[in-house]
């Protein structure tokens, strides 16, 4: 059976990684390199959609993408080798007996691949890493050694296929823009400037060079094949290289240019005789410059083993210190597996959910909820930059309460849909409170909510209805008053907006409309019908936090919240709730009122007034669910149902092609707290009755509705088992586990977690590297993985559930919810992470071995400075605030009866 196995670092090892199939492992750092490479280092690398340096894959390229990295050996004159494996005659022998042997060895972003030829007594170790510096490269580090008996005369030749355009031009112009290729020779490499940026649109000048550079301290590559067919030659191919096997091609040497060809970097090295035993050592830097002599910089400096080495090191080091949440339970592995997991949300900020071989689509930057979800994980690891990010992201709220759909890759940045599309998607609205609570929460900053930001303007209006058509794009992207001055309003006042738009904005049944889609985005054809009961849970549990949160202010002294005066009328309508006509008709004179711009007046509402009416429209929104969409099958299962179709028909129950549920509308109901705890211990049954498939992972997203439903969306197109259409979704399953345990059903989330962990790491089925992908097949393969909101919340709900380490208004909490078996053999589980600056360490000590509901925490003790004075197990913001911060503090939890 083929699993890998972990090291004590956390890296993996795993043999024979070439003969399974869509493996691909993430290389990049802060600077904006992102790569791609798999067990026979194909993949690409590119620093956006428009810069690609190697080809753009897909998955279903990486089993014949030929035109990637490699490195060939002519050995003793006659044979060609790839250490990469990429050669027509391996390939061949691939599944043959006499097979090379291959091993993988991967740890926190670099990668390394062993090759053995006992054919010709050689072994070949490619290491591959993207450094931590604001550096623009990939480096190769290639080790070949003779293992055999006898000494071996070997020439030693990277070959890069350098693609240097845009994705779009795979297709679309692919020979047109190799005319603009302009190919120099240099001492260690080639390198590729094109002229323009082609693109039937407009064509701009290329501002970005491209290269390869080889070598090691004074060896030098000797011969160059610059352009595709100088390499391969006529009739050849990247696995069977004319160049290598005879004559016939002539190399080029430092100095020389060749124009309007596919570029190549093919860099031959001196011919070398290795004695048995014996190594050599060559390094290659692949990258990106922004001019000829930035880009010799860049890489040359790590041209020798001493420097690789150096930037290996500090790269590790690097990683080690971002990762600084590490979990310690009884399971080692389980432990090895979560620290991959914390890697994923940084791997989300860096690639957006583009860019890796299954993310295929998006040219870069990530949605709306997403970039507000990846915040959880970034709060919890990187607290110190969360606050100006939050605030940032603010800004591309519109005055309906929508938000803009297009996110610029620079923070802070939305960019104005000039392309008509005037999807909403309804749950938009939700996200930004969930993570400005927990903000709030770990920081104690609650006058965060009085900071002013403005508003984001386009020609979209009223909630997608309308067009603004005296909006011009020279007037900005920020909503002006009538006095053409951007309108600033407080972060409380867009929150409000959010979600008082959304509680008017109702269909028939009056939960609210489902729009564009929600968080599945595949529920995107009832735009005028369909009604999300799932997410109106949602919003109604954030009113009553909302609430919350100005009790807080009001208690502080801030008596009265002051808002733009338009928004009068979505307060205090107490009568309209029951009615969805009145409702709607409140909304339009809201929005229209706002369309184009704004007074810039505002009025000031006490805080206790808009204390009651939020509480008062969060709990009718939780009665009439409860009221409304209890169901079952006929039998003894009971759910709620979610949604309403664009015929305004419910969605979920018994149907004549079988009993419809979907788990997200049990997710919000729970989380929210719309279910009651009978209500919760039903749906568990139900939800463990129609969606539970431990062979595949876990929770399954719906049940087979067995049509193509035209009047609900795309999801049900697909095939049923994959993606939005019944597979399991890690992120909406993890978010099931965080719903359970929030309401202290421990055992029944911890069975969604350890179904999803026990599934990824059982690589014969999952066939993925540790960490969680976005979902499972139905045959139970990992797809999609490392890009996926499920990292973050299952980071949230490990520390704030499991662990139970939470922050209460800036103090420190524990309130563990670790089943017994989650404890070691000295009846402990620990946790480290940073919490106001401060790096701590937390043990809870289980010595009785009790399990979850026997014990409670009866002692905290630690490091903590002479301030610490045990008070209701709680450790004051002011008592962390007076430690040190460059030290480790370790606090211990005791717990018992
Ligand atoms: C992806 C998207 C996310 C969307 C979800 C369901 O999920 O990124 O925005 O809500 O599909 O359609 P993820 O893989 O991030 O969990």
């Amino acid at each position: 059976m083929q699993k890998y196995c972990f090291t004590e670092e956390g890296s993996f090892l795993l043999n024979q990684p070439d003969q399974i199939s869509c493996l691909y492992f993430p290389l990049a750092n802060m600077a904006g390199v992102m790569s791609s490479i798999t067990p026979e280092l194909s993949g690409d690398s590119k620093t956006s959609q428009n810069t690609f340096l190697l080809s753009p894959v897909s998955s279903e390229d990486l089993h014949n993408n030929k035109s990637s990295r490699n490195f060939w050996c002519k050995i003793n004159h006659t044979s060609i080798w790839s250490v990469t494996g990429k050669s027509a005659w391996q390939q061949a022998k691939k599944f043959s007996k006499d097979k090379e042997e291959t091993q993988l060895e991967a740890g926190f972003l670099w990668h390394k691949v062993t090759r053995i030829s006992k054919a010709f007594g050689l072994k070949g170790v490619i290491t591959s890493f993207v450094p931590t510096s604001h550096d623009k490269v990939e480096l190769m580090k290639v080790e070949l050694t003779n293992i055999g008996l006898e000494a071996i005369t070997l020439e030693p030749v990277a070959a890069i296929p350098l693609y240097c355009r845009s994705a779009d031009n795979i297709r679309d112009h692919r020979h047109v823009t190799s005319l603009l290729h302009r190919i120099e020779v240099l001492d260690r490499g080639i390198i590729v400037n094109p002229t323009l940026t082609f693109d039937e649109k407009g064509h701009k000048i290329n501002e970005i060079v491209y290269g390869v550079l080889g070598g090691n301290g004074n060896v030098l590559p000797s011969k160059f094949y610059p352009t595709v067919d100088a390499f391969i030659g006529e009739g050849g191919s990247f696995e069977n290289p004319r160049a290598l096997q005879d004559d016939s091609l002539k190399p080029m040497k430092s100095g020389d240019k060749i124009n309007g060809y596919e570029a190549f970097g093919g860099l031959c090295f001196e011919e070398v005789v290795l004695q048995p035993g014996e190594s050599k050592v060559y390094i290659i830097a692949l990258g990106y410059g922004n001019s000829k002599e930035d880009f010799i910089l860049y890489g040359e400096k790590y041209l020798s083993e001493e420097a690789y080495n150096k930037a290996f090191e500090e790269m590790k080091a690097y990683w080690k210190d971002q990762l600084n949440v590490r979990f310690k339970t009884g399971d080692e592995k389980f432990n090895h597996w979560m620290h991959w997991v914390t890697l994923q949300p940084i791997l989300r900020r860096i690639y957006g959910c583009s860019f890796l071989p299954h993310h295929d689509y998006g040219k870069g930057g990530r949605g709306w909820r997403d970039l507000w979800q990846d915040c959880l994980a970034l709060l919890l690891m990187d607290p110190g930059e969360v606050r100006t990010l939050l605030k940032e992201n603010f800004q591309g709220v519109r005055m309906d309460g929508t938000n803009a759909t297009i996110i610029g890759k620079n923070r802070g940045e939305f960019i104005a849909d000039r392309n008509n599309i005037t999807r909403v998607w309804m749950d938009h609205g939700v996200w930004p409170l969930i993570t400005t609570h927990l903000y709030i929460q770990q920081s104690g900053d609650i006058e965060f909510l009085l900071e002013k930001v403005p508003y984001f303007k386009d020609m979209q209006g009223v909630r997608g209805e309308q067009k603004d058509s005296l909006w011009e794009e020279e007037q900005g992207k920020l909503c002006l008053t009538k006095d053409n001055k951007p309108y600033l309003g407080s972060i409380l006042e867009h929150l409000l907006m959010q979600h008082l738009t959304a509680f008017y904005d109702v269909g028939e049944h009056n939960h609210i409309r489902l729009r564009g889609a929600d968080w599945n985005d595949a529920l995107d054809m009832a735009r005028d019908k369909g009604e999300s009961v799932t997410f109106t849970a949602l919003y109604g549990s954030n009113l009553e936090t909302l609430a919350d949160l100005i009790e807080v202010l009001k208690n502080k002294g801030f008596a009265t919240i002051e808002l733009a005066k338009e928004m009068e009328v979505l307060i205090g309508n107490e009568d309209a709730y029951g009615d969805c006509k009145k409702k709607q008709s409140i909304l339009m004179e809201y929005c229209l009122s706002t369309k184009h711009k704004i007074s810039g007046d505002t009025i000031s509402i006490p805080a206790k007034a808009l204390v009651k009416t939020l509480k008062g429209m969060g709990q009718f929104i939780k009665e009439h669910i409860r009221n409304t969409e209890w169901i079952s099958d006929g039998k003894d299962a009971f759910w709620f149902n979610g949604y309403y179709d664009n015929l305004g028909q419910r969605v979920e129950g018994v149907h004549p092609l079988g009993v419809r549920m979907m788990l997200p509308s049990q997710v919000f109901t729970i989380m929210s707290g719309t279910a009651t705890d009978e209500q919760v211990k039903a749906i568990t049954k139900a939800v463990d009755q129609y969606l539970y498939a431990r062979e595949i992972g876990g929770y399954r997203l719906n049940t087979d509705f067995r049509e193509v439903n035209l009047n609900l969306g795309r999801m049900f197109g697909f095939a049923y088992g994959h993606k939005e259409n019944g597979a399991v979704f890690c992120h909406m399953a993890v978010m099931y586990a965080y719903a359970l345990y929030s309401r202290g059903f421990v055992k029944e989330g911890f069975k969604v977690i350890d179904a999803l962990y026990s599934h990824s790491m059982d690589f014969e089925k999952s066939r993925i590297y540790p960490g969680i992908p976005e979902y499972f097949d139905g045959k139970g393969r990992g797809m999609y993985h490392y890009l996926t909101g499920a990292a973050s919340w299952l980071m949230l709900t490990l520390i704030h559930q499991v662990f139970g380490i939470v922050g209460k208004m800036g103090d420190l909490t524990f309130k563990p919810r670790l089943l017994k078996s989650q404890f070691n053999e000295k009846h402990r589980a620990g946790i480290s992470f940073d919490f106001a600056e401060r790096h701590f360490y937390v043990e809870y000590v289980n010595e009785e071995g009790l399990d979850y509901g026997e014990y409670r925490v009866i002692k905290i003790e630690g490091n903590l400075g002479e301030d610490f004075i045990e008070d209701s197990f709680i450790i004051k913001r002011k008592v962390i605030e007076s430690l040190p911060k460059n030290k480790n503090y370790k606090i211990i939890v005791t717990l018992g009866k």
